[in-house]
This record gives C-alpha cells, sequence and structure tokens, in this order.
C-alpha cells in the first residue's frame, strides 16, 4: 500500500510571520491524519517551520541548483535545504520549466542531486493546452519523466514522488477529470515500470496537479492509480488546506 502524500506548493506567497501561523495551526489539525502531509514553503521561510519542530507536517523547498556550492548568484543547494528541515523538493515545475526555461536536462541533474543528498523530490511532469489538444499528452509525460530520472539508482527511485500537473489545468479553476488523470498516470507509472522494475513502479506515488480544491480532491483520491495531490492555490488557507487533506 501506497501511503498517500499531500503537499501544498505555497509559490511566492507568505512571509515568515504568515507562515509560521499558518504551519503552527495545520500541524495541530493534521496531526492524526494518515495521509502525508507536505508543505513547500519560499526558502525565506524554511528554518523558521522547521524551528516550530512539527509533528505532522514535513517540509518540502519548491526548487533547488544542482551544484554542491560556488559563484552560484540566487541559488540554493541541496545541502542547504537539508540544513534547513527540508525532506522534499519540487522540481521541474512548469513555472520553472515556462518561467525559467528549466529544461528536463537540468532538471535531472537536479533530481540526482536531492537524492545523493538524501532529499526526496517531487518530480513534476505535465502537458500544455496544444499538446493536449494534439494527442501528445502521453507522450510529453513519458518523456518528461523518462528524462527526469534518468541515472536514477533502483535504490533511489522509492525515494522519488512524481506529481502529474497537465498545465492548463494549473491556477485556472480547469480540472482533469478523474479518470483522465488516473490513465495519465498508469502511463506514467509504466513508464516507472519499464525503467526500474513492475515491483518498484508498484511502490513510487504519483500524485496528480491543477485546481486541487476541498470539493474536487475525493475525485481524484477515489483513483486507483493517484497517490496524492500537489496543492497550489487551496493550500494557501489552512480551512482549505486541512479539507483536502480530510478527504
Ligand atoms: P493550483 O497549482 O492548485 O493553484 O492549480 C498547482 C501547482 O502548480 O502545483
Amino acid at each position: 500500500m501506497r501511503t498517500p502524500i499531500i503537499a501544498g506548493n505555497w509559490k511566492m506567497h507568505k512571509t515568515v510571520g504568515e507562515a509560521t501561523e499558518m504551519v503552527r495551526k495545520l500541524d495541530e489539525l493534521v496531526a492524526d491524519s494518515p495521509v502525508e502531509v507536505v508543505i513547500c514553503a519560499p526558502f525565506t521561510s524554511l528554518a523558521s517551520l522547521s524551528a516550530l519542530g512539527l509533528n505532522k507536517v514535513k517540509l518540502g523547498a519548491q526548487n533547488m541548483y544542482f551544484a554542491e556550492q560556488g559563484a552560484f548568484t540566487g541559488e540554493i543547494s541541496a545541502a542547504m535545504l537539508e540544513d534547513v528541515g527540508c525532506e522534499y523538493v519540487i522540481l521541474g515545475h512548469s513555472e520553472r520549466r515556462e518561467i525559467f526555461k528549466e529544461d528536463d536536462e537540468l532538471i535531472n541533474k537536479k533530481v540526482l542531486k536531492a537524492l545523493e543528498t538524501g532529499l526526496k523530490p517531487i518530480l513534476c511532469v505535465g502537458e500544455t493546452l496544444e499538446q493536449r489538444k494534439a494527442g501528445e499528452t502521453e507522450n510529453v509525460v513519458v518523456e518528461q519523466t523518462t528524462k527526469g530520472l534518468a541515472g536514477v539508482g533502483a535504490e533511489q527511485i522509492r525515494q522519488v514522488v512524481i506529481a502529474y500537473e497537465p498545465i492548463w489545468a494549473i491556477g485556472t479553476g480547469e480540472t482533469s477529470d478523474g479518470n483522465d488523470a488516473n490513465q495519465v498516470i498508469a502511463s506514467i507509472r509504466q513508464t516507472v515500470a519499464k525503467l526500474f522494475s513492475p515491483e518498484l513502479a508498484q511502490e513510487v506515488r504519483i500524485q496528480y496537479g491543477g485546481s486541487v480544491k476541498p470539493g474536487n480532491i475525493k475525485e481524484f483520491m477515489d483513483q486507483p492509480e493517484i497517490d496524492g495531490a500537489l496543492v497550489g492555490g487551496a493550500s494557501l488557507k489552512v480551512e482549505d488546506f486541512v479539507g483536502i487533506i480530510n478527504y
């Protein structure tokens, strides 16, 4: 049985004070949930969130750079994230791919460095609306998954979470329907099975993301292939995010 994992991707939201106030509440409200709960906060809040001594909620970052250290102005290393108490790091989010021009090769280097450092990557894949309309969804996610996981060892793949986020569903209020997302996620799992083994593929958790809300989470969690959600907008308010976690 795969433990469901619901992660909040706060993107560029919340000051340290706002972040600590919400996560302190969240940690109490979801204390007894069987779901693994992660908050991926901006870098600036991570150390303060870690200092809260959380019981339930785990911490993640939203990006990192693959180099160990050095002259990379504005970047953050995997070891720095580990040092401030991160367990997870979102890599290859569509906003990183589109706005900051990250490609599969760069994302793969980040995935490998995260794993080497002991961080669990949440590798994001997903198609654009044009790709969907052209019937390319499966090809796109298979290619992103294959390239993103290149060089990952069989002993490391269990640490990886994959998030299927159709780009047209992010922040738009549009969602994929549960069945459709389930099918795409099944093809991602088949890709993992080919790259590693069918047994290992059964252990890898694959989330759905894109306009997940308290009112639609169940539709996704009811699907056999969907193991959780990566939640943007609805993770910013404690009552909404708790509603999602208590699906
Ligand atoms: P959304 O964002 O829930 O606001 O659509 C999801 C994401 O980008 O991870």
